[in-house]
């Protein structure tokens, strides 16, 4: 059923990602071109809805910001139920609700990952138009084929594990390289295999050093004296995922308000320790190979800049498909590309659900084809 829609906000949320102003081009040039609504861009995430940091955004606004990189809008990890104002943390939802009844916004687009739907879904339920666009380097979202921002970070990642090809060829070095993905797997394994890595170790799959250790053994009694190990952030070894999933399971089974804290502490301390695991890993590397080893992480190299055409054209697409279902009155879902296609998906089937790559996933079959060594 049509809506009378006549005015929309959008915001970014959570991490940049290439095709930020992409989307926001695309959702605007449908908006306010083709169905002639007006609309507001709040700047720093859901920070923006709050502290009323509103830009008018006609047609001027989305010329020249295609090929732009980062968020137009600016971007913040605020959540709207927990938000730090003048020192005190409080929930903002309430706040949020009548500002856009008196700013006469009809329904607010965000664009983000995982943890941008899970906070949407509170507004939603709060009773405000909201609908999401899939965006993230981690291409971690549930319930879509694709994230904008992926394809980008992979082919920069990508790059990156060919330029180190040549120099720990000519030192006979090992060079462990670290990408970026949070707590999944799918930047790590298509830029290695993309790239040409010889290991590649993804959280998905705990490894087993002496499992790494034997691959590269056997590369150097094969003449090949150098190696390169992709290794995503939150990859750990399989003793460490066994703390970890403890922890996690104390977490799950805390009943008491202190419990839940002490089990988040616990977890959060093992998280800054992991912080390290990169060197630590090609540390022991180089004890146990003799080979010389070194470290490069990527970093936030690989979410700036502009966007590659793959996602230019999914961001805008989603962007164009996002108004279209404004205009049906479809609100609380996500936009999820679907092969050519697009797809209205419930917010409560994407919110806190985090696509992994599957273990039977054909990547990581053509990985063991090849004799990439994944750790296991
Ligand atoms: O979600 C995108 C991402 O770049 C992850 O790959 C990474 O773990 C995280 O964001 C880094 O977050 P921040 O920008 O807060 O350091």
């Amino acid at each position: 059923m049509a809506t009378k829609i006549k005015r929309i906000g959008i915001l970014t949320a959570g991490g940049d990602s290439p095709g930020l102003n992409a989307a926001i081009r695309g959702v605007g040039k449908a908006a306010v071109g083709y169905y002639g609504w007006e609309m507001v861009g709040f700047r720093d995430g859901f920070r923006g809805l709050v502290e009323n940091r509103r830009i008018e955004m006609d047609r001027a606004a989305f010329s020249g910001i295609l090929t732009v990189g980062g968020t137009i809008l600016g971007t913040s990890r605020d959540k709207p139920h927990r938000m730090v104002i003048d020192g005190e943390t409080k929930d903002m939802t309430g706040v949020i609700r009548d500002n856009l009844k008196k700013w006469g916004i009809d329904c607010v687009v965000c664009l983000g990952g995982g943890g941008t739907a899970k906070n949407a879904l509170r507004l939603h339920r709060a009773g405000i138009n909201v609908i999401t666009l899939p965006k993230t380097i981690d291409n971690d979202v549930a319930m879509t084929d694709a994230t904008f921002g992926f394809a980008t970070a992979l082919d920069i990642a990508t790059e990156a594990i060919d330029r180190l090809h040549s120099t720990a060829h000519s030192h006979h070095r090992i060079i462990v390289a670290e990408v970026m993905g949070h707590r999944a797997g799918w930047l790590t394994l298509g830029a290695g295999i993309a790239g040409g890595a010889d290991v590649i170790l993804l959280p998905e799959i705990p490894y087993n050093i002496d499992k790494i250790v034997a691959a590269i053994h056997k590369r150097t009694k094969r003449g090949s004296k150098f190696s390169i190990v992709a290794v995503s952030e939150g990859a750990m070894s399989c003793d460490d995922a066994r703390i970890y999933e403890s922890a996690e399971k104390s977490l799950r089974r805390a009943k008491t308000l202190n419990g839940k804290i002490e089990a988040k502490r616990e977890i959060a301390a093992l998280d800054t320790r992991h912080q390290g695991n990169t060197m630590r890993l090609a540390h022991r590397l180089e004890e146990l190979t003799q080979l010389e080893s070194r470290v490069t992480i990527l970093g936030y190299v690989q979410r700036g800049g502009t966007p590659c055409a793959a996602d230019r054209i999914l961001a805008t697409r989603l962007g164009a498909a996002c108004a279209d279902l404004i205009n049906e009155g479809k609100f609380g879902v996500m936009v999820a590309a679907r092969g050519e296609q697009t797809e209205p998906v419930p917010l409560e089937e994407v919110a806190g659900k985090r696509k992994s790559v599957p273990l039977d996933h054909p990547w990581l079959e053509t990985c063991r084809r090849l004799e990439i060594c994944l750790g296991d």
